[in-house]
């Protein structure tokens, strides 16, 4: 039977996180490590994965039942796409997918997002459904929030569309950003983050601290607002600057942790224009610009205080048939 391959970029927050679950913008950018997913259609009506990745091997239910009841947690997300695809556009048969990941789970590139958008993208194709991308992109994060309840969207945006992305919480706005080159210096800090947990503590003190914490959403939008000027104008030194603001808020709004401001600190110390976390924060990623002549000190200098420099590629394209 016909298979299909597709595949999506990773993602990492420039700018605007936690700010832009309410109502205001980030800048992303999709990265060059990409989740590939392979679907082909079977004649029995089952829905069949391998996800070794996350440790999933030979899953198998029936196709009616996608979505429903229990799910193994490395195929919700798989599963869930494909309940929701087949909601819309009813298939006769069953589906055998594979998903294989250029990078792990546990960096926080949004792992998850990308799989959701190469399934949907996939079954598009597959069953000649001609969808958009921004249909894609709508179905995708439909899914991305029955299954976590919460989030912008913004890494189902990166997986869709690729390149650098001025967008807005649930995909207002999503207005790709004319660059070429991204010099990104991208440090991982060796713990595991979960994002709802983090959205729920900053939940916290938002119920109890309303206007500061408003405040400090404000503050962070106008970052992102300047943070797309000086990226357009390739002012690395004054995006550097803006990342560096942006680290002080997420820090107020307690996300940061001892561990990435170490990392973070060694950074700026060793020459770079400006550091911040990237994502929920309480661990993951961190990243920093620099001018070229002082990127080696400063990759040296993330390894030495405890982070493991991550070779990527910004501003790459988005999801795509291979
Ligand atoms: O943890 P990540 O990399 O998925 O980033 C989360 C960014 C948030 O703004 C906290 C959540 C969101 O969906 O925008």
């Amino acid at each position: 039977m016909r298979s299909i391959t597709v595949s999506a970029p990773g993602k990492l927050m420039l700018l605007g996180e936690h700010s832009v679950v309410y109502n205001r913008p980030c800048i992303v950018t999709a990265v060059g490590q990409r989740m590939f997913v392979t679907v082909e259609k079977t004649k029995d009506e089952f829905f069949e994965l391998n996800a070794p990745d996350v440790n999933v091997r030979d899953y198998r239910r029936p196709i009616s039942e996608t979505g429903n009841g229990e799910i193994e947690k490395g195929a919700k997300f798989a599963e869930l796409a494909v309940a929701n695809f087949i909601n819309k556009f009813p298939i006769a048969g069953g589906l055998k997918m594979k998903t294989k990941s250029e990078f792990s789970s546990q960096f926080g590139f949004g792992s998850s997002s990308a799989s959701t958008v190469c399934v949907i993208k996939a079954l598009s194709e597959l069953f000649n459904k001609g969808l958009s991308d921004k249909q894609i992109f709508d179905l995708a994060y439909k899914t991305v929030l029955d299954i976590q309840g919460k989030g912008s969207g913004f890494d189902v945006a990166a997986a869709v569309f690729g390149g650098t992305l001025y967008f807005w919480t649930g995909g207002k706005i999503i207005k790709p950003l004319s660059i070429k080159h991204l010099p990104l210096i991208v440090g991982y800090s060796g713990v595991k983050a979960d994002t709802v947990t983090l959205i729920n503590q900053v939940k916290e003190k938002a119920d109890k601290y309303p206007q500061v914490i408003e405040g400090i959403y404000d503050q962070i939008q106008i970052l992102v607002d300047e943070g797309k000027k000086a990226l357009l104008k390739k002012d690395w030194e004054s995006l550097g600057e803006i990342m560096n603001f942006n680290q002080g808020y997420l820090a107020s709004l307690g996300v940061s942790t001892k561990k990435l401001a170490d990392i973070i600190y060694a950074a700026r110390e060793n020459g770079a224009y400006g550091a911040k976390l990237s994502g929920a924060g309480g661990g993951d990623c961190m990243i920093c610009l620099a001018p070229e002549e002082k990127i080696k000190s400063v990759k040296k200098a993330i390894e030495d205080a405890g982070g493991k420099v991550i070779e990527i590629k910004a501003n790459e394209e988005g999801v795509r048939v291979e």
